[in-house]
């Protein structure tokens, strides 16, 4: 089989270096031709463990994958694309912005030769893929393709591990043809035993928003226990331990914190509110989560800013920048929201992350940016610890004393465990404690 990945971005790179890993000749494209510039030498155009070793096996050595800036060039034999672009919020408009799908759509059109299964990987409301086929099928006959809805769940920071290891596969298919073929594609899992969920096109493609949205669901739950906890006195930790031990909730995704950020939360729950709303629905549970979580980081912020008495010339070490650790993604980065509110009151950044620095400061010029978390400290009035990056786990706290102005920690990650802190002379702040 010849697969064709279209978008080179955190999904399609990682869903072509894959397929590759399994053994079949993919070629990546993506209309960004520096990206593909930087590709075609091994150069992954972000941060993410692993794939630079899996580019250089499988463009090196195996000659399995390939780039190029060209869909006519890819699809001419190929038996699978997939379309992997971007699928952001619209400027204006909670609604997924879906020019990037239809453009792709309209490129297969013209250069698909013989029989191809077209499949939506990006996330995309429900409708989508049936447009999609829509659009394809004004230029090529219906019996050239068949398309089919394949969401992915990987998540940035593990995602090679989370597609070789997935805790599913769905597929959302409309004929046998394309449904077997993606079995066949898919083969290679069956060995680890990986449920695939077969079903209807529409029905897929709510899957994947309906999950997004049910862990967006979960964060901002656990998000509101923490300030209650916080006026009363009980600590969220450990309501989060023992409700997660009852099976039927589970501990995952009950940690509470700055808010969820990302590139994919943020959005998906926006889009799917606005699905709910084309159709009469009042999705009135993930409308409260939205919102709830827009104002999350700016509230943190001006907690902060209160209780500290903060304002004009004070400095704040910042630690972390990127949305979660392992990643350079700052796309809708809590701490970036944090760092706004601090730099419209004047109050200075000192910033350290081990990988979202560059496109931090891309976003907000006004950060210092510091080569590590001890100098981000000098002087600072306090330290905030915004992303739980692994080496902000274990920092060596004498130092951190040391540098620091002001001894106070706001660990919005609870990270650190207070008493110790407090032991060695720190004011200590938690989320939800
Ligand atoms: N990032 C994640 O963790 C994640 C996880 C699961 C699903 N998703 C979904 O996958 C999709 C892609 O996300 P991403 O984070 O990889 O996006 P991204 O922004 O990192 O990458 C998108 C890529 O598509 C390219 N592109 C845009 N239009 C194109 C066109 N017409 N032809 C060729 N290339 C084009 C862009 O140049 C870019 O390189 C989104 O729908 C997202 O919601 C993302």
């Amino acid at each position: 089989m010849k697969l064709v990945v279209v978008g080179t971005g955190y999904v399609g790179l990682i869903t072509g270096a894959c397929f590759a890993e399994f053994g079949y000749e993919t070629v990546c494209v993506d209309k960004d031709k520096s990206r593909i510039d930087k590709l075609k030498n091994a150069k992954c155009p972000f941060f993410e463990p692993g794939i630079d070793g899996l580019l250089n096996k499988h463009l090196n050595d195996t000659k399995l994958l390939s780039f190029t800036p060209s869909i006519a060039e890819a699809v001419e034999d190929a038996n699978v694309v997939f379309i992997t672009v971007g699928t952001p919020t619209k400027r204006l408009e909670n609604d997924a912005d879906l020019s990037a799908v239809w453009d792709v759509a309209v490129e297969l059109s013209k250069h698909i030769k013989d029989y191809c299964v077209v499949v939506t990987k990006s996330t995309v409301p429900v409708g989508t893929t049936t447009k999609l086929k829509k659009i394809i099928s004004k230029k090529l006959d219906l019996n050239k393709f068949d398309v089919v809805s394949n969401p992915e769940f990987l998540r940035e920071g593990s995602a090679i591990n989370d597609f070789m290891r997935p805790d599913r596969i769905v597929l959302g298919t409309e004929s046998k043809k394309s449904e077997n073929i993606m079995r066949e594609l898919y083969r290679p899992l069956n060995l680890i035993e990986t449920p695939i969920v077969s079903t209807s096109i529409e029905t897929s493609e709510v899957i994947k928003y309906a999950s997004n949205s049910f862990l967006a669901t979960k964060i901002g739950f656990i998000n509101q226990i923490a300030d209650l906890c916080e006026k009363v006195g009980a600590n969220v930790q450990d309501v989060a331990k023992a409700m997660g031990i009852d099976k039927r909730i589970g501990s995952k995704f009950l940690h509470a914190g700055p808010g969820f950020g990302g590139s994919c939360f943020p959005k998906d729950v926006k889009a799917f509110v606005n699905t709910a709303y084309k159709h009469d629905l009042d999705f009135s549970i993930l409308d409260a989560v939205m919102k709830s979580n827009e104002v999350r980081p700016t509230n943190i912020a001006q907690k902060i800013i209160k209780l500290k008495n903060f304002k004009q010339g004070n400095t704040i070490a910042l630690l972390g920048l990127s949305f979660k650790p392992n990643t350079n993604d700052v796309r809708d980065s809590t701490s970036i929201k944090i760092a706004k509110e601090f730099i419209k009151k004047g109050i200075k950044i000192q910033t350290y992350d081990p990988q979202g620095m560059k496109s931090a400061k891309s976003i907000l010029k006004e950060l210092i940016l510091c080569n590590s978390a001890y100098e981000a400290c000098r002087s600072a009035n306090c330290v905030i610890i915004a992303t739980e990056w692994n080496e902000f786990r274990a920092l060596d706290l004498n130092k951190i004393k040391e540098k620091l102005k002001d001894l106070v920690i706001f660990d919005l990650r609870n990270i650190y465990n207070p008493s110790e802190l407090e032991q060695i002379g720190f004011e200590y702040y938690g989320v939800g404690k």
